[in-house]
């Protein structure tokens, strides 16, 4: 019964058409981190966060998952151990290739947070400035994704799953942001075996014991099914 915990980034989404962050044409190169995706940028311009979670999330409803997703789906429904997929990515696509646990460490386009309550609650629209929470009834609602100085969701989780990994994977991230790009480390120390799929070596390869380089929709499958006939 082997544990298997899994890392993905925007890398997987790509190839259903959301931009990534740091490639030549990512969304780094068209927006400015401190604006869109730090609370000071909130508090400074908040329409201009509102706008550009407004514009990801109708970008992410119009996705479709891919092949890697659906791969990761049928890994969770067919291995005889425990499979813990967490995500940097806010997207849905995951779920939408059938995936049922899926831990957002990032937030999800497809939630609001209150920043007076802590309230979370479905949004599927767009979303204003000044919104109501749907709680505590106070006009600030905002998008409930993780930004840079925050904590990210779920890490008492993660740390448990990553110290109970026998194989851990990081598909489609570029090792760039921690604590994410960290978990490869943690996972080694406590025995498991690394694996990086990625269109290129990412920041933190060489802490790998394994990597398939190409295209998720296709390096994914084919690790799935490996793992499956084993
Ligand atoms: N298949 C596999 N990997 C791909 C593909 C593909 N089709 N296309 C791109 N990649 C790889 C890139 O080579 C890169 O290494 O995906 C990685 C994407 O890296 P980033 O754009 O940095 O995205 P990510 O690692 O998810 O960013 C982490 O940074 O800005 C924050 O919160 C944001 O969650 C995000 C975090």
């Amino acid at each position: 019964m082997t544990n298997i915990v899994i890392l993905t980034g925007a890398g997987i989404s790509a190839e259903s058409g959301l931009g990534t962050f740091r490639d030549a044409d990512g969304l780094w190169a068209k927006h400015n981190i401190e604006d869109v995706a730090t609370p000071e940028g909130f508090a400074r311009n908040p329409q201009l966060v509102v706008d550009f979670y407004n514009m990801r999330r109708a970008e992410a409803q119009k996705a479709q998952a891919n092949a890697a997703h659906i791969a990761l789906a049928e890994l969770e429904t067919r291995h005889n151990g425990a499979v813990t997929l967490i995500t940097q990515n806010v997207d849905d696509l995951h779920e939408k290739g059938g995936m049922q646990n899926v831990l957002h460490m990032h937030g999800q386009l497809n939630s609001a947070l209150c920043s007076s309550c802590d309230h979370r609650w479905p949004v599927a629209q767009d979303m204003q400035v000044g919104q109501i929470c749907r709680d505590c009834g106070a006009p600030t609602a905002r998008p409930d994704i993780v930004w840079f100085g925050e904590m990210p969701y779920g890490m008492e989780r993660i740390e448990t799953a990553l110290s109970r990994a026998d194989i851990f994977a990081a598909i489609g991230t570029s090792g760039n942001v921690y604590p994410a790009a960290g978990f490869v480390q943690m996972a080694k120390a406590y025995g498991a075996h690394t694996i990086e799929l990625n269109l290129e070596p990412s920041a933190v390869v060489s802490q790998f014991d394994e990597t398939r380089f190409g295209k998720a929709s296709e390096t994914v499958p084919a690790w799935v099914r490996d793992l499956l006939q084993t």
